[in-house]
């Protein structure tokens, strides 16, 4: 058997992304019990509201029994190495979740279970890379939205840092067939290397520095904050440098009739949104967030599938 370890969205291939999304619409009642008596493990070197909760509910949800664990608990790279760490929490869990400071973090302990045929996979619950459980609730809610076909059909428009969120949404929606763009400060887009994966699975990808140009029809709006986890020590040159790339009611306004607004939060008002917007009508910001829950539920339930295994790993 192979394990299917999750860095990123496109670990789960075009096949298993649209597995993991069907499985993420059905009723929890549904799911069955699949982590009967099983432990997950879910490791956070950085704090969180939405991935923490949503995690563990989908892990009871599916019967396991959810482990949090704060990173300085662990200590990994401190306490113990990273290695030491992924195999100790194999020795009790059947799913390692972390959410970490360095995505090298994750691929070492993946390595690691790997060498060492440990059947455990390890998920990302966010890294300065990635962040694949967040792209999972936001496809989920566009196809809600607009339905798989409609989603389709109109442009996702991304405002702001080319950052971990804005990575893991471009590769699944490309993935997914949806049209995207993201309009960027000179410095905080895309790197070539982005670009080419994204493009590798056939969706479009548009880059401008004009945010009015990017949410121009565009179906969806999506930001995130400017400043992430760990690059506090940049927050006051990030604030320089997006100056204009706010999502407020005027870049609304250019946007398609029926577009709605996202975020996976936390949300800073009146900084990369404005409030108006955040709380207004055509914002699914909400919705993203009650989502992650089953996009977890139905990617827990994937992964301990024959499915998972079935199509090869990383
Ligand atoms: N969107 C998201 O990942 O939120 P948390 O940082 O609160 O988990
Ligand atoms: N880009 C943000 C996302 C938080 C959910 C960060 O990494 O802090």
């Amino acid at each position: 058997m192979t394990v299917r370890h999750v860095m990123e969205i496109d670990d789960l291939g075009v096949d298993g992304l649209d597995a993991v999304l069907s499985l993420a619409a059905r009723p929890a009642r549904d799911a069955g019990r699949p982590l009967e008596d099983s432990g997950v493990a879910l490791v956070f070197e950085k704090p969180s509201a939405r991935t923490r909760n949503s995690s563990e509910m989908a892990v009871a949800a599916l019967g396991g029994h959810p482990v949090y664990i704060q990173g300085a608990e662990v200590g990994i790279d401190v306490r113990e190495t990273a290695e030491d760490v992924a195999r100790t929490l194999a020795c009790f869990h059947r799913i390692i979740c972390a959410r970490v400071n360095d995505h090298g973090t994750l691929e070492r302990m993946a390595g690691a279970l790997d060498e060492a045929s440990v059947e455990v996979p390890v998920v990302n619950l966010l890294s300065d890379k990635a962040h694949p459980c967040q792209a999972l609730a936001d496809l989920l809610t566009l196809r809600q939205v607009f339905g798989s076909k409609g989603a389709r059909a109109r442009p996702l428009a991304y405002i702001g840092d080319a950052n971990n969120v804005w990575r893991s949404l471009a590769i699944a929606a490309s993935m997914a067939g949806i049209p995207t763009r993201i309009a960027s400060p000179d410095g905080y887009g895309p790197t070539p290397e982005d670009l080419k994966l994204i493009a590798s699975f056939g969706g479009s990808i548009e880059t401008t520095a004009d945010p009015g140009a990017a949410a121009s029809g565009a179906g969806a709006l999506y930001t995130d904050v400017w400043t992430s986890m760990g690059q506090e020590d940049e927050r006051a040159e990030r604030m320089a440098a997006f100056a204009g790339f706010q999502i407020d009611e005027a870049l609304l306004d250019v946007a398609a009739p029926d577009a709605v607004v996202m975020h996976c939060l936390p949300a800073h008002r009146g900084e990369e949104i404005s409030a108006g917007v955040v709380d207004g009508p055509r914002s699914v910001v909400w919705r993203q967030a009650a989502n992650r829950m089953h996009a977890m539920r139905g990617l827990l339930a994937w992964l301990v599938s024959d499915q998972a295994a079935d199509g090869g790993a990383r």
